[in-house]
């Protein structure tokens, strides 16, 4: 039996529909921003809106609304930010953590059919969207649309395909966790994709880098569930009761011995609309 998790399956990020889900992936999404590692990849995703001094940005896929706020700091008070999700869900959860005078106005729409008038928006962000993207294209073509020439748009995803853990039996981990990504992620490997979606939506990509994520051994565990894994790889005949057993062990042990080692690398890229 697969015990109870305390946080959701990164895939109810996909399902936007569901409304009941936006507490916990709130709480996930919190527990996700305080890590060092995020905070600098969020950090580094303003500084390199605030060096075009927009006076509109969209927050594309804003989730519980952890950027709103830095944003309207950015945009000051002559400017506006969007923050636009799916998911009515998590739309009402950012409604609550806004002050009543920050300029933001929450919208509700796919990112396939963005609401914006052509070139009206001065810069956009997407952060972590198109990794539950199975169009990933349509997206950043609608977000390409909507910014004005010369404007910027600045993306930043996590490459699962790149994620290193450490295990002894390499092998097996890699196929558990290679299975785990299938089953959570429409684009898993979104990161290294980012500058090819930029060109192909008509963006010149001026600008690629990466930010390594350190992830001790609860963050990751909150990411991909060790024992749904393990369960995984059981129903899938890969690993025996005692193996899935000992598989995890290691990895408990790796962490009591201070030598679990796992990084997921994040992409930040920037387009630039041609004037
Ligand atoms: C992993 S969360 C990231 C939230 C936020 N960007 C952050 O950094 O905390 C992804 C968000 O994108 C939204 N989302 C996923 N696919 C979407 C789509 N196609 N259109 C609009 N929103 C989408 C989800 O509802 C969720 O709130």
């Amino acid at each position: 039996m697969v015990e109870d998790a305390a946080y959701p399956n990164s895939s109810l990020f996909a399902a936007l529909d569901d409304v009941t889900a936006a507490p916990v992936l709130g709480a996930y999404l919190d527990h996700f921003a305080a890590d060092p590692g995020v905070r600098a990849v969020k950090n580094r995703s303003l500084d390199l809106l605030a060096a075009a001094s927009p006076a509109t940005v969209l927050d594309l896929g804003c989730g519980a609304g952890h950027d709103l706020t830095p944003l309207a700091s950015l945009v000051g008070p002559a400017g506006h930010v969007f923050g636009v999700d799916a998911n009515a869900g998590m739309l009402a959860l950012a409604r609550t953590r806004l002050a009543p005078s920050t300029p933001v106005t929450l919208v509700r729409a796919h990112s396939h059919c963005l609401p914006f008038a052509n070139a009206s928006i001065a810069a956009v962000r997407c952060e972590r969207l198109l990794l539950h993207d199975a169009q990933p294209h349509r997206t950043v073509v609608e977000m390409a649309r909507a910014v004005v020439p010369k404007g910027r748009v600045v993306l930043t995803e996590p490459d699962w395909g790149g994620l290193a853990l450490h295990h002894p039996d390499q092998s097996v981990t890699d196929r558990l966790l290679t299975g785990f990504t299938a089953r959570n992620f429409a684009t898993p490997q979104a990161g290294r994709m980012l500058p090819s979606l930029l060109r192909s939506a008509g963006l010149t990509p001026v600008l690629i880098e990466i930010q390594p994520q350190i992830c001790d051994y609860d963050l990751i565990d909150m990411m991909v569930e060790f024992r749904d894994c393990a369960f995984w790889g059981e129903q899938q005949g890969l690993l025996s009761r005692g193996q899935s057993e000992s598989w995890l062990s290691m990895l408990r042990s790796a962490r009591d011995k201070g030598v679990f080692t796992c990084a997921l690398p994040h992409f930040i890229a920037v387009g630039i609309k041609p004037s």
